[in-house]
């Protein structure tokens, strides 16, 4: 395995890289929770029938695959393609293998992901975790923006949920908040003080554009939200890892709850988001080693783009 820069006993880690090259010097099993909000397919320019495998349960499938298990081939799944990434399923389901092999045998992932292509996505983490591994489809329901008037306005969003072990996950609702019951007059008032446990689905407000909660950054995910997900699957001191990290809300909820965590970008304005937002509770690596050699410290030091975060850090802190 490649030099790590992270130790079971460091500190929280910012790292300004491709997650494809960083992800590999990170030992087996070393996190208790993985959050991923990859980009979407969003692209749609060109469709066309590509071949698929999917587990098969029986073992007696026409293809051998990851885990040596047996897979059917599935003729005729659509692929779409996505403007940046020409097979966005062939860019995602490497990250989801070396998930796998990352998580602890207590552990939980969560990919957030979006109506179009979750159902892609459960079939890949089926064959990459095993179905029994299967534990949540979430859906996290908003009410914002313009509603279609051809169709029912699509206000949600999908975060698959799948476990290690089913044997030995840890998932502990006592800490997650509550929410009022539906008919309270129907339910004791000790009940209705108390709340009722969410369910599979999370009504939630979108980052409001104006609240302290904002960071600027496009894609940002709510720490609500984020928040049932770091209490239910992860304890103190435990590692939680996202990889497609934007303004580092799962590292901003972590850190608040008494988590460790590893936040991973290649995008240099999430990285000055997450300096702004995380910067006195991580270390910040990066960037990649480009061509010539130049960058890419990974020892803490900090490199070329730490330096000039640590500016953009000391303005928006008004430092200078
Ligand atoms: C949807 S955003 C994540 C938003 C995040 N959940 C938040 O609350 O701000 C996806 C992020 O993945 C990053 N990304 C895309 N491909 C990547 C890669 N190969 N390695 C690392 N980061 C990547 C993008 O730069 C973007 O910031």
């Amino acid at each position: 395995m490649a030099e790590t820069v992270w130790a079971p006993d460091g500190s929280n880690l910012v790292v300004h890289a491709d997650n494809a090259s960083f992800l590999p010097t990170l030992p087996d099993g070393a996190f208790t929770l993985i959050y991923v909000d990859p980009p979407f397919n969003t692209g749609r320019v060109q469709r066309r029938q590509e071949t698929r495998m999917v587990r098969n349960a029986d073992g007696d499938g026409d293809r051998v695959g990851f885990k040596g298990r047996s897979y059917d081939t599935i003729k005729g799944a659509l692929h779409s393609y996505d403007d940046a990434f020409s097979d966005y399923w062939s860019f995602l389901e490497p990250k989801l293998v070396e998930a796998w092999r990352l998580l602890a045998d207590d552990g939980t992932l969560y990919l957030h992901l979006d109506y179009r292509e979750v159902h892609y996505a459960k079939v890949m983490l089926d064959a990459i975790f095993g179905r029994e591994c299967f534990l949540n489809e979430i859906i996290w329901a908003y009410d914002y923006g313009a509603r279609a008037k051809n169709r029912w306005p699509t206000k949600h969003d999908n975060i698959l949920v799948y476990v290690k072990n089913p044997a030995k996950y840890h998932f502990d609702n006592e800490e997650v908040d509550r929410e009022p019951y539906m008919a309270p007059g129907l339910v004791t008032p000790a009940k209705r003080e108390r709340g009722k446990l969410p369910t599979d689905v999370w009504w939630h407000t979108i980052v409001s554009p104006t609240g302290r909660e904002k960071t600027g950054y496009p894609t940002q995910k709510p720490e609500g939200l984020i928040r049932r997900v770091v209490t239910a699957s992860s304890r103190k001191g435990d590692w939680c890892l996202d990889f497609f990290a934007g303004s580092g809300t799962l590292g901003a909820v972590a850190g608040k709850l008494g988590r460790k965590f590893v936040c991973v970008d290649q995008n240099e304005q999430a990285i000055e988001v997450m300096r702004k937002r995380l910067g006195t509770k991580a270390v910040f690596h990066g960037p990649p080693a480009s061509p010539d050699g130049s960058g890419g410290s990974l020892d803490g030091s900090g490199g070329a783009l730490n330096e000039s975060l640590h500016s953009v850090g000391d303005h928006l802190h008004g430092n200078s």
